[in-house]
């Protein structure tokens, strides 16, 4: 069966020898989202995996395109929120794609945002020792990031992300339409995302970012064509470093701070979600590379400026509520990287677009950063 291919459509290819896949990015793609599988894959069996406020919205289009390719589905709806990436979660989606009697070709959907992503794209990894997994993202910032790269997982009490596989997809399919639905705060959090990739290497994609990004938040083709970017962006990294031994490491731009940060509110979603997290983070991380004469300080200023213009935070002030102080701060920030011999390894930059991995940071001069930037 062909797929009738809107011509809208942006195909990103993720070229990983064997484990190669491609990921396509537009309008629709959900009604058409099971002649594009059943064109590209062999199994005609799915379980779907997917939340309690993405079900409502899109299940029943996906459980209908699949029926009318000849797939036969078994659908999972899971709670919603970063809690659902627990054992007990995973357990049960386990026994659904079993009690469906999924097989080697044939596949777990992930249909849902970054945590219904890592929590299927887990299962399908361990499941039978690893069955075939599609992403259908619906959350901006799954589309731009989790569903590429093939990082999977769920949280343990020790932290986040610290149980998983590595385990791609083998077909992303990431229906622009959705994002309507999704909430601004939300859009806005993925779109910190979008922005780091301008600023780790791609002056120019960031430029163009100042120059369009209300259309890409209105929707249309400049959204397509930033998420198309997004997706290269991190599949050009993924490629070059696959299990992160090196340059993957870029990709935390601002997640050092970030993480701290989540961490200091108790991943409280109520005062901040990861992007604004990451946003604030990025912010830190140019103006500390500013202080530590690797950029000019206007390079800073231009990054909040524009963060700040699309309405996210920039500054630890925004935050809800009282921040532990600067040294509670630096505790997890020590306890998320290495420190040897009292150096960090950190995302630094030297301006827009040119970030490298610092692995020589002294942990005295972020201590003392930060005791400046703190809002009390
Ligand atoms: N695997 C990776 O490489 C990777 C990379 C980055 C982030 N992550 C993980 O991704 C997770 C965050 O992902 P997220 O931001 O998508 O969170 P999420 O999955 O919780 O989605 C955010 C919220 O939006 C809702 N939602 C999703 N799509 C919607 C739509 N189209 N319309 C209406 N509501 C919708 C969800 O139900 C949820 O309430 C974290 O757990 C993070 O660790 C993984
Ligand atoms: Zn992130």
């Amino acid at each position: 069966m062909t797929a009738i291919a809107a011509s809208t459509d942006r195909k990103v290819h993720v070229p990983l020898g064997e484990r190669a896949y491609d990921i396509l990015i537009g309008p629709g793609l959900i009604a058409r989202a099971g002649a594009e599988i059943a064109s590209r894959l062999k199994g005609r069996k799915a379980a779907i995996i997917t939340d309690e406020n993405v079900a409502p919205l899109y299940l029943e289009a996906l459980v209908e395109s699949l029926n009318a390719a000849g797939i036969a589905s078994a659908s999972l709806v899971l709670p919603a929120g970063e809690k659902t990436k627990s054992f007990e979660h995973l357990i049960t989606a386990c026994d659904k794609v079993l009690e469906a009697r999924i097989e080697r070709n044939d596949y777990v959907i992930a249909l849902g945002g970054g945590v219904i992503g890592d929590l299927s794209g887990f299962t399908a990894g361990i499941v039978r020792r690893g069955v075939r997994f599609v992403q259908v993202p619906t959350s901006l910032l799954s589309q731009v990031d989790s569903s590429v790269g093939g990082k999977t997982g769920i949280n343990s009490r020790h932290g986040k992300n610290l149980i998983g596989v590595f385990h791609q997809a083998d077909l992303v399919l990431a229906d622009t339409d959705v994002l309507n639905t999704l909430s601004e705060r939300e859009f806005r959090a993925g779109y910190a995302e979008v922005a780091k990739y301008g600023l780790i290497d791609k002056p120019e994609f960031f430029a163009w970012l100042e120059a369009n990004w209300k259309s890409v938040f209105s929707g249309g083709s400049a959204r397509i064509e930033a998420i198309a970017a997004s997706c290269q962006a991190k599949a050009d990294v993924v490629v070059a470093d696959e299990h992160e031994n090196g340059q993957r490491a870029l990709l935390n731009l601002g997640h050092t701070f970030g993480h701290a940060l989540e961490a200091a509110t108790a991943y409280d979603s109520a005062r901040l979600v990861h992007g604004e997290g990451v946003s604030i983070g990025m912010v830190l991380a140019h103006e500390f590379s500013a202080r530590m004469n690797l950029a000019s300080p206007d390079d800073a200023r231009r990054v909040e400026h524009h963060l700040r213009e699309v309405g996210l935070p920039t500054r630890m002030s925004e935050i809800p509520g009282a921040l532990p102080p600067a040294d509670v701060l630096m505790d997890a920030i020590a306890q998320d990287k290495k420190v040897k011999g009292g150096k960090l390894t950190f995302i630094l930059t030297r301006g827009i677009g040119q970030s490298f991995v610092a692995n020589d940071v002294p942990a005295s001069e972020v201590l003392s950063f930060l005791k400046e930037k703190h809002p009390q």
